[in-house]
């Protein structure tokens, strides 16, 4: 898809906010190599050490998120190690206690009675050790039997980051903090790079699991030498001490460069409930399961998944013919969201999802002004989807506890170009849910079949919210500036297919976003929803608005987008909240709801 094709506003018919906006899509998209450019030096910063420069003397509040988990200040990255223990959920990151660039990395530590409130308490891993002195990076927690946790995590054992990984139990199991861990001599390191593993790209265990057969299993993300095949390297334990490498991975793609970060988790084929990672499927009256491979992929540092079968006996995952393995996968989150990890919550019986929300505002000087580097996305619940082809997510229903001033719309009506003010709660800091509606699909545009199917984020970059359609685009026009001079909305528009089916697009665009995107990563993030809307022509959307970031949710949770945004006139009182609709067909708001939020006790 050309640049040349990005804009297609119907100056004489469009009202005059949507011309506006679209000439402020045009002047950020304009800039497309520049945005592409700017996504290289964020995620590049990753690699600068940070000094005694980064520690600033302020904090900036203006952007920094009211019920999204961060800590008061400096960088954080992944979520590490997530576990609820004798009535305490457990959250670990990837901390600097120094200052907000990427550095000096520690497992920082908060606990949770709900997920949304948290105490934090003193770092829990921290290099001390030879097997970790230059660094302890990401890794997973696991509960063995007899409720006795366990963390693996990638020790740093040089200054080349050479990566071990290592064992911490906790000094005292009747403290349900879980403050001190103790990292045995005799015990670790538990895996080194073998002659054939890249010793620098050997990293993130996983949550391990437990065979039928009594042996422990769990997955460290790699790379082939050189080379650009992605790697979950299998271990195996009979003791959870001394671990062996299997003779071959549990799965590997080509061309995929390494893999950071793996998740891999049973879910159950019926239903929402979560399943503990050593669940087997299929006997003595058990569940039905699937298996889901997740891969963080540092080249790109976006995140794909397969839904497969782990044949046990072999101790071999294969993905279904339904899903892709590669970079045209599912994502659980089309846009600023990274390192995931799930857990196992035993007391709701679900499995919880954490991801890692990293800023997109420019320059690591921006990073050190500011006080303060990354959040954690607000945990979702994940379950497979009914046809089984893929995930769906939902918002932890604790975060409704936090709702208040809800306000409700009923059947209204938008035709094209129309736009409806939620007004009564707190824009800058709100949930809303809604159900849009529509008569007919007679008036989908045609998906030109010279658009790449997998590219959704193009095609939201050239037929973007402002641009009319057929069906849709409809959504919210979230963080907006009274006068739309800045807003990132977040919708769908429905296109008929060459086999005469439709596609649903969904975007969460942020290239509107602010006035002040020169440096900024903003783009037009998008995924498609697996909807068939011929006989129920309905679609929701929910989004999770708080200052600097945009969580939606289309149709229920089977496609999700995080935008991260940095408002110069939508903050605080300034930021206004629409529902809009720009296609052809009249979109009806069956129902809308919409809450403010409070602040939670966070760290
Ligand atoms: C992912 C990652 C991991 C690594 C950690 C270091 O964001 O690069 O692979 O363990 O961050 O902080």
């Amino acid at each position: 898809m050309g640049s040349h094709e990005k804009h297609n506003c119907v100056w004489t018919i469009l009202p005059l906010w949507l011309c506006a906006v679209s000439f402020l899509f045009l002047a950020a998209n304009n800039g497309g190599p520049a945005t592409v450019g700017a996504s290289h030096d964020v995620y590049n910063m990753m690699n600068v050490q940070s000094s005694s420069r980064a520690t600033p003397h302020s904090i900036n509040h203006i952007h920094r998120t009211g019920y999204h988990f961060q800590p008061s200040r400096n960088w954080i990255n992944d979520p590490n190690g997530p576990m609820y223990y004798k009535g305490w959920y457990h959250l670990f990151y990837q901390y600097n206690p120094n200052g907000s660039l990427w550095g000096n990395i520690v497992w920082a530590h908060s606990v949770s009675k709900d997920l949304i409130n948290w105490k934090p308490l003193k770092p829990a891993i921290y290099p001390s050790k030879p097997f970790d002195k230059f660094g302890t990076w990401s890794g997973s927690a696991t509960i063995r039997p007899g409720n006795r946790p366990a963390i693996m995590y990638t020790g740093i054992v040089d200054d080349k980051q050479s990566q071990v990984q290592n064992l911490a139990y906790p000094a005292d199991y009747n403290d349900p903090y879980l403050q001190e861990w103790v990292k045995p001599d005799h015990i670790n390191p538990i895996a080194v790079p073998d002659s054939t593993i890249n010793q620098t790209a050997f990293r993130d265990p996983t949550t391990a699991w437990l065979g039928r057969d009594g042996r422990w299993r769990m997955l460290v993300g790699g790379k082939r030498g050189g080379q650009r095949r992605g790697i979950a390297f299998l271990y195996w334990s009979r003791d959870f001490l001394k671990w062996v490498k299997a003779k071959h991975p549990l799965h590997s793609s080509d061309g995929t460069g390494m893999w950071e970060c793996p998740d891999f988790f049973p879910v159950r084929v019926q239903g929402t409930a979560g399943l503990d990672t050593s669940a087997t499927g299929g006997e003595n009256g058990a569940a039905a399961v699937k298996h889901v491979l997740k891969v963080s992929l540092d080249e790109t540092r976006y995140e794909y998944y397969t839904v497969g079968e782990y044949d046990e006996g072999k101790d071999r995952y294969t993905p279904d013919n339904s899903s892709v393995d590669g970079w045209n996968g599912l994502r659980f989150d089309y846009g600023n969201f990274y390192a995931s990890k799930t857990f196992f919550d035993p007391s709701k019986n679900r499995r919880i999802l954490w991801g890692w929300s990293n800023e997109s505002d420019s320059y690591p000087e921006d990073l050190v002004n500011k006080g303060w580097a990354g959040i954690q996305a607000i945990p979702r619940t994940i379950w497979l989807d009914p046809l089984g082809k893929q995930v769906v997510q939902w918002p932890i229903k604790e975060v409704e506890a936090i709702r208040h001033n809800k306000v409700e719309l009923k059947n209204h009506k938008l035709k094209m170009g129309e736009k409806i003010e939620i007004k009564g709660i707190t824009p800058a800091q709100a949930d809303v849910e809604v159900t849009f509606t529509f008569h007919s699909l007679d008036k989908m545009e045609s998906f030109d079949p010279n658009w790449n199917i997998y590219d959704a984020q193009k095609l939201c970059g050239i037929r973007g919210s402002t641009v009319q359609g057929g069906v849709g685009p409809f959504g919210l026009a979230t963080l907006a500036s009274k006068n739309m001079e800045e807003f990132t909305p977040v919708s769908f528009r429905v296109f008929r297919t060459q086999d005469d089916t439709h596609k649903v697009l969904m975007c969460s665009d942020a290239t509107t976003s602010t006035l002040n995107n020169t440096n900024m990563y903003t783009p037009s993030f998008a995924g498609f929803v697996n909807v068939d809307l011929t006989k129920n022509k309905k679609i929701s959307l929910r989004s999770l608005i708080d200052h600097s970031v945009v969580e939606s949710f289309g149709a229920g949770g089977k496609t999700c987008i995080t935008s991260r945004v940095y408002p110069t006139l939508a903050i605080n009182d300034g930021a206004h909240l629409f529902a809009f609709n720009n296609g052809t067909e009249l979109v009806t708001i069956e129902t809308l709801t919409a809450w403010s939020m409070v602040n939670p006790k966070i760290n």
